[in-house]
């Protein structure tokens, strides 16, 4: 079986997973994070070379300000509990986003475990997408883009491959994969670039249920489609 060397996961489904068991949406959340680590140590054993997860959406700031908060204090939780996991199996962690409107404690966190899992960290990337969305991200590439022109006094050529380098997903491969789960079946401003040729998957199950045999099925999936690009056979 031919594993993806890049798999993206929207975890959907943590608010409705929490309320038809009559809690509350936060709830999900924390019940997601062991979804997270069964997913990252099952990808990392099959050989998958990029694992990006779609965490928290710039669209996501709107939510009431009581979960933002929850959500904000559990990835901080998070990234510190699951430490010794990430460096003990190799695994580097990369936060990408519009992280300014990060706290600073999240952030030094964030810091902390990026530069330690950098060192020996070459069995996989765990990338968590926070506060990213994908027409953030295509717009501060054009900004950085149209400033590097105005440095250098003049229009510098472009192509695709150097507007990649200009996303904040630079050096990492497209998706090969896309995973959504809870059913519903849209992109939500993700990686509107990056995702040109991507497969997309999509799953009923909930993320707080989601397990290495439900990727297990989707890889399996992924196997049977014929990439072809826009060209012929
Ligand atoms: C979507 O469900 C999920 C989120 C917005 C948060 C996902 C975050 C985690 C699982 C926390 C841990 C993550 C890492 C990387 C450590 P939803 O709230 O939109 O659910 P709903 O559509 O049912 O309301």
């Amino acid at each position: 079986m031919e594993i993806p060397q890049h798999i993206s996961i929207i975890m959907d489904g943590n608010g409705r997973w929490a309320r038809q068991q009559g809690k509350r949406r936060l709830f999900g959340h924390n019940a997601g994070v062991e979804a997270v680590r069964d997913v990252t140590t099952y990808c990392a054993e099959i050989g998958v070379k990029y694992l990006s997860l779609f965490a928290f959406s710039e669209e996501n700031w709107d939510r009431p300000a009581d979960e933002v908060k929850g959500l904000m204090e559990l990835l901080l939780k998070t990234m510190i509990a699951e430490r010794d996991t990430l460096l003990k199996n190799h695994i580097r962690l990369q936060v990408i986003g519009n992280t300014v409107r990060l706290s600073p404690s999240l952030m030094d966190a964030i810091h902390d475990l990026e530069r330690e899992s950098a060192v020996g960290g070459d069995r996989m990337a765990m990338i968590v997408m926070l506060s990213y969305s994908g027409k953030w991200d295509i717009l501060q590439a054009v900004r950085r883009y149209t400033a590097d022109c105005l440095a250098a006094g003049k229009e510098l050529p472009i192509d695709e491959a150097g507007f990649s380098g200009y996303l904040a997903t630079a050096g990492i491969p497209d998706p090969d994969l896309l995973v959504r789960t809870s059913g519903e079946q849209r992109i939500s401003n993700y990686m509107l670039w990056q995702t040109a040729y991507t497969e997309f998957y999509y799953t009923p199950v909930l993320w707080p249920d989601f397990r290495r045999s439900d990727l297990e099925q989707a890889i399996s999936d992924f196997n049977k489609r014929q990439r072809r690009y826009g060209k012929v056979e």
